[in-house]
């Protein structure tokens, strides 16, 4: 089985970090998210993959090469603009040959994996195996409408009247069959061709289709907030260790397990995990955690850092309640001079920005 995994796409709904990242390479856990896709893959035994990529491409290819550091053969494959999810199948086309291939967005975290769903649709071979689970806000997902039974009864995306909330997750097991569907489907009123759609064609037509309950934690990354949930989440199951210096003035504390990565200096400190902090990192006189992720090579002085995730980089000086923040790349975080009550902002386009009064 090959698989083929989607990491095109415009973004939009993660700017401004979008701008100057895929958002499949934000980190969730300090590792990029699809990194999380790739290990599941190479843990399922499904090691020859073709990689969408869109003008984001050369980004993608810099992080994960030829796939050898996951594991993995990669291909890349490139969309010229994103177009949809069958549109991607079409133009993989020559990658993917005959044979069966498991379909993964690249922006969607599993925990736990989808080794075992590998593992039944290689016994039945069904012509799709859709991985779905029940979601509070269906008008964002596609929807598979199942029968008591099970049974797939219906498949609409991104419904504007209720249909119900199982949605799809993002991880769809194919036959061949799937290149005559996403080749007789029409593009979507947001001018996509959906691959929902095309499962939507092969049931219809006398297809076999079925839906498969994940029942471990999952996550589209599409929005801010969905990267501070997952990352909460994986930071939770982090192993702990503490490569990096911790001096005699700071303390380890709070419930969930702390890495300090080689290279990291925790000064005069309280660190309160949940908490990663990146090799090179230098924390002085600060509070981090509850569910904080640092990248590599930040600063962090005078500063007090819950529930956020800090890329590579960035510095923070002075700067206490920072909380549910994402803080870019090499991005500088500081305290206005003494005795200014006014703010100075240099942030890019569509960023958001809460201050308190
Ligand atoms: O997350 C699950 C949902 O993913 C499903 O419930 C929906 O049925 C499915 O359509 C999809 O919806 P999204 O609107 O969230 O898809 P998004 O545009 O975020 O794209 C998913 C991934 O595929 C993402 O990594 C970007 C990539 N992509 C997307 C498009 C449209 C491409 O590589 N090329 C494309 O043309």
């Amino acid at each position: 089985m090959k698989a083929l995994v989607l990491s095109g796409g415009s973004g939009t709904r993660l700017r401004p970090l979008s701008y100057s990242m895929p958002k499949q390479l934000v980190p969730v856990g300090n590792v990029p998210v699809l990194f999380h896709c790739l290990d599941n893959l190479r843990d399922a035994d499904i090691t020859d993959v073709g990689i969408v990529v869109g003008d984001r491409g050369d980004d993608i290819r810099r992080a994960v090469g030829d796939g050898s550091a996951h594991g993995l053969r990669v291909t890349y494959i490139q969309q010229e603009a994103p177009l949809g999810l069958a549109h991607c199948v079409q133009i993989s086309e020559p990658f993917l040959g005959r044979e069966d291939f498991v379909m993964y967005l690249g922006d969607n975290v599993l925990v736990g994996g989808v080794a075992a769903h590998a593992e039944r649709f290689r016994a039945d071979c069904p012509d799709a195996q859709l991985l779905v689970a029940k979601v509070a806000d269906p008008a964002e997902y596609g929807i598979a409408v199942l029968g008591a039974d099970g049974s797939v009864e219906r498949l609409v995306e991104k419904p504007s009247e209720p249909v119900g909330d199982t949605a799809l997750i993002g991880v769809y097991f194919f036959t061949k069959e799937v290149h005559t569907a996403v080749r007789s489907i029409e593009p979507s009123a947001r001018g996509e061709l959906e691959i929902t759609d095309a499962i939507e064609w092969l049931r219809r037509n006398g297809r076999q289709v079925r839906a498969e309950i994940f029942d471990g934690y999952w996550k589209d990354t599409g929005r801010i907030e969905d990267m501070l949930d997952c990352n909460r989440v994986l930071l939770g199951s982090l192993t702990p260790s503490q490569a990096g210096s911790v001096d005699a003035h700071s303390e380890l504390i709070g419930s969930g397990p702390i890495v300090i990565e080689p290279g990291a200096r925790i000064e005069r400190s309280r660190i309160v995990g949940p908490v990663t902090i990146g090799a090179g990192t230098v924390v002085q006189d600060s509070t981090v955690g509850p569910c904080v992720s640092i990248g590599r090579n930040g600063l962090l002085e005078h500063a007090e850092v819950e529930d956020s995730i800090v890329m590579d980089g960035a510095a923070i000086r002075g700067v206490r309640g920072i909380h549910g923040s994402l803080i870019g790349r090499n991005t500088e975080v500081s305290q206005a001079p003494r005795f200014s009550h006014r703010h100075r902002l240099v942030v890019g386009d569509h960023s958001r920005i809460e201050a308190a009064a």
